[in-house]
């Protein structure tokens, strides 16, 4: 299966993200508790957009 990696710096797959959302983590600070998602070096700038799509569409 391939995965669709959300955030490039920690290797955050889209699926690891949505199953974070689906438990309630409807928040860019919430998925990042539950993934470590914008935690790497670029601070997010590379995958904090990605993310609100994400929670917009399975929040
Ligand atoms: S891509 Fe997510 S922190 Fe850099």
């Amino acid at each position: 299966m391939s995965e669709n990696i959300i955030c490039l710096c920690k290797g955050i797959s889209e699926e690891a993200i949505v199953k974070a959302i689906k438990e309630g983590a409807t928040s860019i600070e919430a998925v990042k508790e539950k993934t470590e998602a914008t935690t790497g070096p670029c601070k997010g700038s590379r995958c904090i957009s990605k993310i609100e799509e994400l929670i917009e569409k399975h929040k």
